[in-house]
């Protein structure tokens, strides 16, 4: 294997001695973060780095590879990409970079930030969510196999597009990184890009960076390391992708929905091999922190967003969306609305059904079409089949709503809350006007207006309502 000439002796023993090797492969790497540019090609009051991509900011897809391959995130934030800061885990180093002179710039801000003098460094940037940690690890690996001080990841991405071009000598060696910007035409037609992540030689890096001269676009660009490790004499690798998506850069909106749907594919795969069933995936789009247990089957079009989990053997869809709740095991939800709620095990709901926040529903409960449930706990066994809403109510176990039902919770000024007790009746179109309470084995009459408590066992008919006589429930056949 080649080895440069340069400073190569004390290259050479490093990687012939395994027991380096292993410490460096084990050790602790750390990875500067590139998230302080300006964006401005996003054309947002939004920083880049916070816009999401699979409804994670992209900056987080970022930090969750660092975590995979064990690396120390060293997050570059300018005044701009600040809010980003929001993001970042405490443990994280951040360092400011103001302002924004280049990507060589932002690394020498991030060396500035660390004591660590040798090991590796990962270099990514903050606007690549779709980097996989198998490639950074890969690239490490080549970094020392190959004794490189620098590792590029790069890929055959045609020519229409901003990519650093990856310019290699006749014996295919990489000699240097042109920038679209400064390239000659006919560089511009070099096939291969740098998709814009790197392993490096923390202490060559530590000699390198001071080095990097400001260009004449007035940036100090990162990727003239490729040049300044070769005049030193030493050796550049590239980690050609087998899937030249992955280093996909987001500069633009148009760049965001690609980097979305690849994730989203991704998210989808990754489900479907853990034993999820998928009807139609393309028309499914799941966000990168859903869980779904194994034997749940997602139908045709659906949308589950953020903090959502799905049981076993649950059936969502065709045509839901879920967002930030919980749908047990055993369920059925189709074509229905469910926003930061709660479904038991064994709830039915739908077609139509519409769950706003605060809506508990336990096991065994049936909500059918054109229903709606806000802050309100429904039961075990509990039906409400057609036409109501609940809102900031207790219902009891088994009772069974009428449809056309209302809970009048709202007086204008203030919410109040109805209670409804255990096997309860409600009659077809009753109007509950809170705060008012149904007692456990009572009953309201079809279009009756409860103004007032209605006892246990009661029945109470008419408008306002009144108690009539005892209730006697027929048994359910
Ligand atoms: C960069 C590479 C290019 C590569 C492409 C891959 C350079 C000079 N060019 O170009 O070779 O093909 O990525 O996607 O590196 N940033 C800072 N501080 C700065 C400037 C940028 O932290 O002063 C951050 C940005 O927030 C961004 C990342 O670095 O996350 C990359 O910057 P960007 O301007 O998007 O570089 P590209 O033009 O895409
Ligand atoms: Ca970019």
């Amino acid at each position: 294997m080649l080895v440069g000439a340069g400073d190569g002796s004390s290259r050479q023993s490093r990687s012939s001695h395994s027991h380096y090797h292993g410490w460096l492969l084990s050790h602790t790497a750390l990875a500067f973060v590139l998230a302080a540019g300006l964006g401005t090609r996003m054309r947002s009051k939004t920083c880049k780095v916070l816009h999401q991509a699979a409804g994670r900011p992209l900056l987080s897809h970022v930090l969750d590879l660092c975590a995979a391959v064990g690396a120390h995130p060293v997050v570059v934030l300018s005044r701009e990409s600040e809010p980003a800061r929001a993001v970042v885990p405490a443990d994280a180093t951040v360092a400011l970079q103001e302002p924004p002179r280049g990507t060589g710039d932002a690394v020498r801000v991030a060396l500035a930030a660390t004591d660590s003098r040798d090991g590796v460094a990962f270099v990514v940037y903050g606007d690549t969510p779709v980097l996989r940690a198998e490639t950074l690890e890969r690239m490490r690996e080549l970094l020392l196999e190959r004794g490189a001080v620098l590792v590029l990841l790069t890929a055959q991405v045609g020519t229409d597009n901003s990519y650093g071009r990856i310019v290699r000598d006749e014996a295919g060696d990489v000699r240097r990184i042109v920038e679209v910007r400064s390239a000659s035409p006919e560089e511009r037609l070099l096939p291969e890009s740098n998709l814009g992540a790197y392993a490096m030689d923390l202490a060559w890096l530590r000699t390198a960076a001071p080095r990097l001269r400001e260009n004449e676009t007035g940036e100090i660009f990162l990727t003239d390391l490729a040049a300044i490790a070769i005049a030193d004499g030493e050796r550049v690798a590239a980690h050609r992708a087998d899937d030249p998506t992955e280093g996909m850069g987001v500069n633009t909106r148009v760049d965001l929905a690609a980097a979305d749907a690849v994730l989203r594919r991704r998210v989808r795969e990754r489900h479907m091999l853990a034993g999820v069933t998928f009807l139609d995936p393309d028309s499914t789009s799941v966000d990168a922190g859903v869980r779904i247990a194994a034997d749940a089957v997602i139908a045709r079009g659906c949308v589950l967003e953020g903090e959502t989990s799905i049981g076993a053997d649950s059936v969502v869809g065709p045509y839901s969306i879920v967002r930030d709740s919980r749908v047990g095991e055993r369920c059925r939800v189709e074509a229905s609305v469910i926003e930061g709620s709660t479904l038991e095990d064994d709830v039915r709901i739908g077609p139509f059904s519409h769950l706003r926040t605060g809506a508990y529903l336990e096991r065994g409960v049936e909500m059918g079409n054109f229903g709606e449930v806000k802050n309100a706990r429904l039961r075990a066994k509990t039906k409400m089949h057609h036409f109501s809403y609940v809102g900031d109510a207790d219902v009891g176990e088994r009772v069974n709503i009428g449809a056309g039902t209302i809970t009048l919770n709202y007086d204008g000024a203030r919410k109040h809350r109805t209670e409804i007790g255990d096997d309860a009746f409600i009659g077809s179109d009753t109007l509950l006007r809170a705060p008012v309470k149904v007692g456990k084995g009572a009953a309201t009459g079809a279009g009756s207006v409860v103004t007032k408590d209605v006892a246990d066992g009661m029945l109470a008919v008419g408008m306002p309502a009144r108690s009539i006589r005892k209730y006697l429930r027929k048994p359910p056949d």
